[in-house]
């Protein structure tokens, strides 16, 4: 390791990329368990947390403690041939440890800023290149978020911005573009929308469709001024063709944007290995049922499209340089939800109601801060958006 400390993105770089490294991860064996550091290939990752091989009554000195403890409880559990990253919340706790362990001849770097600059940590990729289209998916990749930037002409419009905006500024800019458009998919409950700040920073409106600018718990209206998306709208951005596909079910006002008649922004409605969860507005038997016929009206685009979903829950669904797409021909077979939307529709209810995550109780209220009805500083919106997003159905093959 030819540094002692790794930002975010050289974490990102390794866990594409390579060479091969373990990870210490000092945090509680809670926080641990909520979320934690994962790649496309499994890393090898130990969990001690820091009160067991720091005394915190008598070690003042972290490294020092380190040094006396560390052949006994930690040495043992790491491998000595590659590179250990040492993990904890804020990046302070293991800076010293690293240091600790680079003292006893150990290759030992630290995540700088921890998992709290990992989860706010964005990656850019370009996803689809064509005459007077190119674009671009933005992801959080430790929150398993994905947004998606098109650039047409000069004319950009970002489609389910993420909570830091000055990504989709920085971006466009990048690419010659104004954003001129502001798009959500949908209302969304796992992470908090950049939509509406985004669209007053670039003085553009603000798109939603109108059922999903109601909170679905509370009944409340959202309290900012938007603009109305409807079935079979069409925009242009620059000289690309967007066209809106209203397709109810995760939740009432979910929509996917298909642009040139190829490329399926679907927000959260197909994933790569997986299908949306109909369950967030609190009425899975009743939603369910619309969820099929939207799963349906998809499918029912050509093989050719290819689907640029807005999240997925395991680093292995993209390719190996971190792009999540998929061509609707290949998801046809390899997706299980997909497969039975075609099917029986009480086969398919019974498999949605079955592979069920365990409903986020923090998803309410971050729909609250979405539907502007309160509002998140940083330390809140932190804390809301800990850990990965949980908006697909559980897998049933995952270990
Ligand atoms: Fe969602």
């Amino acid at each position: 390791m030819n540094t002692s400390a790794w930002r975010p993105e050289m974490l990102y770089e390794h866990l594409l990329h390579g060479p091969r490294f373990q990870i210490l991860d000092v945090r509680s064996a809670e926080e641990f368990a909520a979320w934690h550091v994962e790649g496309r290939e499994p890393i090898p990752t130990v969990n001690v947390p820091y009160f067991e091989f720091l005394d915190l009554d008598t070690d003042e000195d972290v490294v020092k403690a380190v040094l006396k403890s560390a052949p006994q409880t930690l040495l043992p559990r790491l491998d000595a041939d590659i590179p250990i990253l040492v993990v904890c919340p804020h990046g302070h706790t293991s800076d010293l440890v690293a240091e600790g362990l680079r003292q006893l001849g150990r290759d030992a770097a630290n995540l700088d800023g921890g998992m709290a600059a990992w989860g706010d940590h964005y990656h850019v990729e370009t996803v689809a290149e064509e005459a007077g289209l190119r674009i671009l998916q933005i992801s959080r990749p430790a929150r398993g978020c994905l947004s998606h930037l098109l650039v047409s002409e000069g004319a950009a419009a970002v489609i389910d911005p993420l909570r830091h905006v000055s990504i989709y500024l920085d971006t466009a800019q990048r690419h010659g573009a104004r954003v001129t458009h502001v798009l959500d998919t949908h209302m969304h409950a796992d992470h908090l929308s950049g939509g509406v700040g985004l669209a007053k920073q670039t003085d553009t409106a603000y798109h939603l469709h109108p059922y999903d600018a109601i909170h679905p718990m509370d009944l409340l209206p959202a309290r900012y001024g938007f603009e109305f998306l409807r079935d079979g709208q069409q925009f242009r951005i620059g000289r690309a063709d967007v066209r809106v596909l209203h397709i109810p079910g995760h939740t009432l006002g979910e929509v996917a944007f298909l642009v040139n008649e190829r490329w399926l922004l679907a927000g959260d409605s197909i994933f790569i290995e997986s299908v949306a969860r109909p369950d967030l507005g609190g009425h899975p038997e009743q939603w369910t049922p619309l969820f099929r016929q939207s799963l349906q009206r998809l499918l029912a685009l050509p093989d050719e499209t290819v689907l640029l979903p807005a999240h997925f829950s395991n680093a292995r669904e993209g390719d190996p340089q971190g792009r999540f797409m998929a061509a609707l021909r290949e998801l046809r077979t390899r997706n299980e939800g997909l497969a039975l939307a075609t099917g029986d529709e009480a086969a398919f209810t019974r498999f949605i109601l079955a592979s069920l995550p365990t409903f986020p109780p923090g998803y309410v209220e971050i729909k609250r801060v979405n539907a502007g009805l309160t509002s998140a500083d940083e330390r809140k919106a932190s804390e809301l958006e800990l850990g990965k997003n949980v908006c697909a159905l559980a897998s049933r093959t995952a270990d």
